[in-house]
């Protein structure tokens, strides 16, 4: 007696084992199916056991819903070729331009990386490090550096590419915050960030930094309206 349950635990945690990957529920039913020719004992043990293979499927769902790789939603080298048309009176690429592409760019990564319609709640630090020219190719660079509840940092920057030369030249880095929204143009929730390399746990510590710095003078724009009744 002891013995064939002795046996019968051993056979459950090898099937148990075998199959969490699988598909959970399905192999509920079938082995509640499998319960009802065996003992109370071994009903209360197999119960016991589908129960942490729930809550083990559960939380990988969970996991798998609230974070996500960098690598998931960036963009590497989005190409724009230069044209008169994109030039200011100085003969140089126009900057408008330029933050046009990268906030287009920079919310097709908050899009990607939260699966939700975002709008751009705020730039900061856009720097034109130096010109580009007709002729130039510029090359557009886009990832998620932070997530929080709702909102996301997104760093961006454009090489300018000579293609004669083979010059690479860096003119642009901007910091934008994204807010995901709902159907009902409400904040949601994003994923969280599966960090992977050193420069991402880099821009994702930096991107706290500047969250703080924003959060700060949010406070002081805040105060300031109070102070002069604004
Ligand atoms: C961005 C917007 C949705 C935020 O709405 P809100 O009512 O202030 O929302 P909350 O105060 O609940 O903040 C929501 C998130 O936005 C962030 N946020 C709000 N204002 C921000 C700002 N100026 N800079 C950075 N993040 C900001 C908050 O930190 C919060 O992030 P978290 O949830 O990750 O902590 C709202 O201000 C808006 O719709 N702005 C216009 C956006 C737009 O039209 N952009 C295109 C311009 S042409």
């Amino acid at each position: 007696m002891v013995g064939t349950l002795v046996m019968y635990i051993v056979k459950f945690f090898c099937n148990t084992v075998k199959r969490t990957n699988a598909r959970p529920k399905r192999l509920i039913q079938k082995n509640h199916a499998e319960l009802k020719n065996h003992g109370i004992f071994k009903l209360q043990f197999q119960i016991r056991s589908y129960s942490e293979v729930i809550n083990t499927a559960d939380s990988k769902q969970k996991s798998v819903l609230t974070s996500k790789k960098i690598s998931e939603s960036a963009v590497y080298e989005n190409i724009y070729k230069v044209f008169p048309n994109d030039l200011n009176s100085y003969g140089t690429v126009f900057g408008g331009m330029v933050m046009s592409e990268l906030d287009r760019i920079a919310s097709v990564v908050a899009e990607r990386h939260s699966g939700h319609t975002c709008v751009t709640a705020s730039v900061d630090a856009m720097h034109f490090l130096g010109p580009a020219g007709q002729g130039d190719i510029l090359l557009f660079y886009a990832s998620v550096n932070r997530s929080w509840h709702t909102s996301m940092e997104i760093g961006a920057k454009v090489l300018a590419d000579n293609f004669k030369t083979g010059e690479h030249r860096h003119i642009i880095s901007a910091y934008f915050t994204f807010v995901a929204l709902d159907e009902n143009k409400k904040p949601t929730d994003v994923p969280q960030i599966t960090l992977e390399t050193p420069i991402e746990k880099r821009r994702h510590t930096e991107a706290g930094e500047r969250r703080e710095l924003r959060r700060k003078e949010k406070e002081d724009r805040h105060l300031s309206r109070q102070t002069y009744g604004l």
